[in-house]
């Protein structure tokens, strides 16, 4: 990186919040090597077996309860507050430590755990507790019409038009702790390439996207996020 970028997009995946205690999807043991995605995360999943799907984000949801956000949540705050351009961070994780970190311009793409979607009124309310066929809707006062307000597999994720006008325009595209396996996000880097951003991967290991990227930084999103922050400010 030479020229000091004014316009960041960062990506984040489940590997930032790994070391704050929440499961990743796709490393060994990992979610999606205990449960079938189809079970848990369809539309058609949940068509068969509602209280399936609310005990699985039930859970995650109290897990909320118990966690904190790490030095790789902290450090990407700092850099929102003391950056002298413009930061958009687009998350694909469904927890909200981003936010208790203190970031603000924050886009959920594939929503959020502590919020409830109505399927009958489109309302959507924030929940903290458990959610099952009998949850009521505030907004319409229907009952049984409450989901988790999570995208799941087959449907669209949230604010696109936001996020490709902000990376047609970024100048410098970061992901980070995400393998790059779950389209649409797996193809970013790539639109920011074409917009001829600086792209840079932060993550554990080579994602599947590795050779979209121009600068790749190895090892614990605690320690390698920090570190690329501070050059970004001092720089
Ligand atoms: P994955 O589980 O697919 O990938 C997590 C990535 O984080 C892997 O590349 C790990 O190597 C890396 N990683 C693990 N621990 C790390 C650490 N301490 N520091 C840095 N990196 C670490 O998770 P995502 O890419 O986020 O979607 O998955 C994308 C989507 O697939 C999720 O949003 C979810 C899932 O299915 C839906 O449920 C719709
Ligand atoms: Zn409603």
């Amino acid at each position: 990186m030479t020229d000091k970028p004014s316009r960041i997009v960062i990506l984040t995946g489940a590997g930032i919040s790994a070391e704050s205690g929440v499961d990743t999807f796709r490393d060994e043991g990992g979610i999606w090597a205990k449960v079938d995605y189809r079970d848990v995360a369809t539309p058609e999943g949940f068509a068969r077996n509602p209280s399936l799907v609310h005990d699985f984000y039930n859970q995650r949801r109290q897990g909320l309860k118990g966690i904190q956000p790490n030095a790789a949540h902290i450090a990407l705050a700092k850099l929102e507050r003391e950056f002298s351009g413009n930061v958009l961070f687009v998350t694909q994780n469904i927890d909200d430590l981003h936010e208790r970190a203190g970031s603000q311009r924050l886009v959920h793409m594939h929503g959020e755990l502590a919020r409830a979607l109505c399927v009958r009124c489109g309302t959507r309310h924030g929940w903290r507790e458990d959610m099952d066929a009998f949850s009521i809707c505030g907004a319409c006062g229907s009952t049984g019409h409450l989901r988790p307000d999570v995208v799941w597999f087959g449907e669209m994720p949230y604010q696109m038009e936001r996020i490709s006008a902000a990376i047609a325009l970024c100048d410098l595209f970061v992901s980070i702790g995400t393998s790059g396996n779950v389209y649409p996000a797996a193809g970013f880097v790539e639109e920011a390439k074409f917009a001829g951003a600086h792209t840079v991967e932060l993550n554990l290991e080579p994602s599947e996207g590795r050779s979209h990227f121009a600068e790749a930084h190895y090892g614990k999103a605690t320690e390698i996020v920090p570190v690329f922050v501070e050059r970004i400010l001092g720089g």
